[in-house]
């Protein structure tokens, strides 16, 4: 359905960086430039106009932990948060491990109609990391990339078949980067704090490791290799250094591990347990930087929604994870006003550049592009609240606090599925 003509006006689009109209009709982006008339004009000075966000990494919990979250209040959350695109991971209940799951995953995004949702399918049958899911089937259902997230590959003789299997499908293989037996179950990261709270952690190796080894894999097959939320500076190093020789090689920081380090840990707060673990300051700071300069391509969310029956536990029988869709911008937002991530590299990592790694068609501002924008406002005063949440789950530990920055309005085709202040009303 056409809603119309319509000029966003006078807005500072990004990530070009220009102050500039953008008239939006038929669903598509049909005119950038200054002066537009349209029949409908909307006035966004001062605010923002970005291609709507792209999340690489979000769990719906649909199907089979709806009490978690489901399609519909996931993609609430997500337009709240200003995405327009999200990919889900297969960690659902039955797995994404073949071709029903995935279209009915589609399906019922498309009922839904809010943002778009492309899923994840398994690397391995219900992620039990024993023998290769059908790809190919899922692929042909609307699959977008393979992951076992929340477990890694720990064969790598299977993980060099997967990397194989997606390769003749140009699939990006994404790793969740922990090998377990380094890990050896440990709740937090190993360090100071582990050791100062009495809680077992797992070394930041247990992460490089597998980055390691599964490079090496990505050379001998020549597959694409994304590292799912990278959370060391080792790590980082490694992907650097893979670039730099051409290997088809991408990678993710989540918000939350930008924001937060290890010492969030010392209240045993289980909102503060994800996987992988809060780092250092030291690691924190590697992924700042690696992000500033295109190391890290992308800012991904790692949603991950759970009820108080799987957070208020004790800090090591806790499940990780911690929401992020609404979150995301108001924290990427920190580190822009404190000039430590330029604004058009903060707002690339969150259009472009995933796109480009999953090969998404979404991420641009541009005549011609379908238009899903974000419009944003840089210095409204947000405080998230637990019963303002549009996601079913509260775990996060962002809460009750003021944040700068937060999306205002959100269009997926030029039709608002998030309008905070009824500029579409
Ligand atoms: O913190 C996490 N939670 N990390 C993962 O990799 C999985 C996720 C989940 O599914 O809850």
């Amino acid at each position: 359905m056409d809603p119309g003509d319509l000029v966003l006006r006078g807005g500072r689009l990004l990530p070009v960086d220009q102050v500039g109209d953008v008239r939006i009709a038929g669903g598509r982006i049909v005119e950038i430039g200054r002066g537009l008339v349209g029949r409908r004009m909307i006035d966004v000075k001062d605010l923002w106009v970005t291609p709507g966000l792209v999340d690489l990494h979000v769990h719906l919990r649909e199907p089979g932990q709806e009490y978690k979250e489901d399609i519909e209040t996931g993609t609430r959350a997500a337009a709240a948060g200003g995405f327009t695109t999200i990919c889900c991971m297969p960690n659902t209940r039955p797995v994404n491990d073949q071709r029903t799951v995935t279209e009915m995953i589609v399906r019922r995004a498309r009922e839904v109609g809010l943002v778009r949702v492309r899923p994840i399918g398994a690397i391995t049958q219900n992620l039990e990391g024993k023998a290769l899911a059908d790809i190919a089937d899922m692929k042909s259902a609307g699959i977008v990339a393979v992951s076992d997230d929340g477990r890694p590959v720990m064969n790598a003789g299977l993980f060099r078949r997967a990397c194989e299997y997606a390769r003749t499908f140009d699939l990006p293989v994404v790793q969740h980067a922990e090998d377990l037996d380094l890990a050896e179950g440990g709740a937090m990261n190993e360090g100071v704090v582990s050791t100062r709270i009495g809680i077992r952690g797992q070394p930041a190796c247990a992460e490089s490791a597998m980055v390691a080894r599964d490079l090496e894999v990505v050379e001998w097959t020549g597959a694409r290799y994304h590292v799912a939320h990278v959370s060391t500076a080792r790590s980082v190093a490694l992907v650097r250094e893979a670039k730099r020789r051409g290997l088809p090689v991408t990678c993710e920081v989540t918000p939350h591990h930008l924001a937060l380090t290890d010492e969030a840990c010392s209240h045993y707060d289980t909102r503060t347990k994800v996987m992988p673990p809060l780092r250092t300051a030291a690691d924190r700071d590697a992924l700042l930087e690696a992000l500033a300069d295109g190391t890290i391509d992308c800012i991904a969310t790692d949603h991950a929604p759970h009820s108080p029956v799987e957070k208020e536990l004790e800090f090591e029988c806790a499940a990780p994870g911690m929401l992020g869709l609404e979150t995301a911008v108001p924290i990427v937002m920190s580190f822009v006003h404190a000039k430590q991530l330029p604004v058009v590299r903060a707002i690339a990592a969150l259009t472009g550049a995933p796109a480009k790694a999953f090969d998404l068609a979404a991420g641009a501002l541009a005549v011609g592009a379908l238009a899903d924008v974000a419009v944003i406002d840089p210095d409204r005063t947000v405080t998230f609240t637990a019963d303002a949440l549009a996601s079913k789950s509260k775990n996060s530990p962002f809460l009750d606090q003021p944040m700068r920055g937060r999306a205002v309005l959100t269009l997926v085709e030029g039709r608002a599925v998030f309008d905070l202040d009824g500029r579409f009303a």
